[in-house]
């Protein structure tokens, strides 16, 4: 018999599919949808730094110069009120799902500084969520900024929400670091529980037509996968918490992949936009049947066989630019040499 039970972030999963921050986990209803399919657990459409710091304006006593906002974002949410989300409401969000579902919570904050809004994640955690994931990211465009300054903001946030939380706080970066091997390790030693690469971003593209920049695809490619795939299998066994891997993960398949490369734990978002919660099913069954078909009882039994430290082809981790994938591949026959 096949178990497909494992731990992420010190928490018992049924399985190690999480459905990822988004619009899939807004709301009670879709969250016992995705439950009822067989998510393993659901991180929370992410809360804005900036959502919280609006609603601190609004108090303007508690507010004080540092707690920054662009001016492109206050317009942003007074021009779209109704869109902006409350405070109130993902508390509300955390305490009902909790109540109504059956599996881990991860509430999810999207930030960017240690500011003024730092005072949130413990009214998260008193709320019940079984655990934080932050959303962090700095856009490394600044030409007067060092990357070491840069950096130094990641671990400034973590030191401040750490101070004011117990439940677990997984991190969720991008790959822009200038030696990133070397950083998600230093991040893994904070105290954080786990480290979820890579994020994926709303990415600028240009219509030729109108002459205007729009925004270029959302849903992701099964050929994303190939980047938090490298690294997953590269940090594997190398780092101080938990890997989740996330982008790209479009079939059982892929899932089988990042646990061979050393993912604890998936976040899947795309896959099941385009194909409806019960796709879950079609991924956990995929699992299962390729586990039955190789004679493992357990996720543990397998996860991390094909990382760089277990493989017998580390090299072929690290080499990007490889003489002998690109020098001796066929050119079609259209093509007249
Ligand atoms: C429509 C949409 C909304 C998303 N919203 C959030 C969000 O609020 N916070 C967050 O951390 N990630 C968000 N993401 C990113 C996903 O959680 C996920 O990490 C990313 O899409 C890569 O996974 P995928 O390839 O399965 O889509 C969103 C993704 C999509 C497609």
């Amino acid at each position: 018999m096949v178990n497909l039970q494992c731990k992420y972030l010190g928490l018992d999963l049924k399985n190690p599919l999480i459905v990822g921050s988004s619009g899939l986990t807004d709301s009670v209803k879709l969250i016992r949808q995705l439950e009822e399919n067989g998510a393993g657990a659901v991180v929370l459409k992410s809360l804005f730094e900036e959502e919280i710091l609006l609603e601190l304006k609004a108090n303007m006593s508690r507010m004080t110069s540092e707690s920054f906002l662009y001016p492109e974002t206050v317009e942003y949410y007074e021009e779209h009120d109704t869109i902006r989300e409350s405070t109130d409401h993902y508390l509300e969000l955390i305490r009902q799902s909790r109540k109504a579902a059956n599996l881990p919570v991860i509430a999810s904050i999207n930030c960017m500084t240690a500011s003024q809004w730092t005072y949130f994640p413990k009214l998260i955690q008193e709320a019940g969520a079984d655990a934080l994931e932050l959303n962090l990211f700095i856009l490394p465009s600044d030409f007067k900024r060092t990357a070491a300054e840069n950096e130094k903001l990641y671990f400034d946030i973590i030191k401040e929400i750490r101070q004011s939380i117990q439940i677990p706080i997984a991190l969720k970066v991008s790959f822009y670091f200038s030696n990133l091997a070397a950083f998600l390790k230093k991040l893994s030693e904070t105290g954080i529980q786990g480290l979820v690469l890579f994020n994926r971003f709303y990415n600028p593209d240009i219509d030729i037509d109108k002459l205007e920049v729009v925004s270029s695809q959302v849903m992701s490619h099964p050929a994303d996968i190939s980047l938090s795939l490298r690294w997953i299998a590269i940090m594997a066994g190398k780092v101080n918490c938990d890997l989740a891997a996330t982008t790209g993960i479009h079939d059982g398949a892929a899932m089988i992949k990042q646990i061979l490369a050393g993912a604890k734990a998936v976040e899947v978002a795309s896959a099941l936009y385009i194909n409806g919660p019960e796709y879950i099913q079609n991924m956990l069954s995929e699992l299962q049947q390729w586990m039955e078909s190789k004679g493992y009882s357990s996720i543990d039994e397998f996860r991390g066989l094909m990382s760089q430290g277990m493989s017998q082809n580390a090299a072929a981790y690290e080499r990007v630019q490889f003489m002998r994938y690109f020098r001796g591949f066929q050119k079609p026959n259209f093509f007249n040499d």
